[in-house]
């Protein structure tokens, strides 16, 4: 899978114009079956790219970028599943550590959300990763297995085969810096240790982890080469068709 994951950029109109431009790029990719490529655009801007995807039949995930659990109510602001699953959206990115950081999202909001996102047909694509600070102290294995305990707590073993995970170090996103691969790795395959533990072999062996941070064309293959990693949450390269492209048939490969 390969996500992109467009922020607080593109207003809808400009939105449509990247679409369809990623389209053209991915003529072929798109109908590759061993691909997912997802857009998550903002909030304003899913409409139009939904639009998009459905009169061009393109076949591309469309995803949001957060979502409130309740199923409707006085919450001013938010955004619910059935506001999402109506513009046909597929997927939700739950937890990213901006929304950690800006907005007050917890290890417990984390999971409610996730749970919302199944209880409405949509596959969540849940974020971990752990600051610098965090990773000198040689506590990034630790860290990250308390949060997927906590976000993915209380899954059947056949959500939790088809639940995503996105694991990005917080310090590499939109930083320029990565980690290694193979360091990249060791944690994707602690992720996927840990689902094992929590809900069984199979779903260890299915649930997707992806890496997110500072992925771009020179960098993705690298990434998509470590047996532990299926594919790249994208953010900034995510933003221009070409860059994204070749990240998507960077994941063809594999
Ligand atoms: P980046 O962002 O690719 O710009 O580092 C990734 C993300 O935040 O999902």
């Amino acid at each position: 899978m390969v996500a992109g994951n467009w922020k607080m950029y593109t207003t809808s109109g400009e939105g449509a114009v990247l679409v369809q431009d990623i389209a053209e790029e991915l003529e072929r990719e798109l109908d590759d079956n061993a691909l997912d490529v997802v857009v998550c655009p903002p909030f304003t801007g899913i409409k139009a790219v939904s639009t998009v995807v459905e009169l061009d039949h393109l076949n591309m995930g469309l995803g949001a970028q957060d979502m409130f659990w309740e199923a409707e109510g006085a919450f001013t602001g938010a955004i619910s599943a059935r506001m999402l699953t109506e513009l046909r959206c597929t997927h939700v990115i739950v937890g990213h550590s901006e929304r950690r950081e800006f907005f007050g999202e917890t290890d417990e909001t984390v999971n409610k959300k996730v749970h919302a996102v199944f209880a409405a047909g949509m596959t969540p694509i849940m974020c971990c990763g752990e600051t610098l600070a965090t990773r000198d102290a040689l506590e990034t294995d630790s860290f990250i297995r308390s949060q997927i305990v906590a976000g993915a707590a209380g899954l059947s073993a056949e959500q939790a085969a088809r639940l995503v995970i996105a694991y990005e170090p917080i310090w590499a996103i939109g930083s320029g810096r990565t980690p290694t691969p193979e360091s990249a790795n060791d944690v994707t395959r602690a992720i996927r240790a840990t689902i094992g533990a929590m809900y069984g072999p199979p779903a260890a062996m299915q649930v997707r982890v992806l890496y997110g941070g500072s992925v771009k064309p020179e960098n993705a293959s690298m990434f998509f080469s470590e047996p532990d990693i299926d594919g790249a949450l994208v953010g900034g390269a995510a933003l221009k068709a070409d860059s994204f492209a070749a990240i998507a048939k960077a994941a063809c490969g594999k």
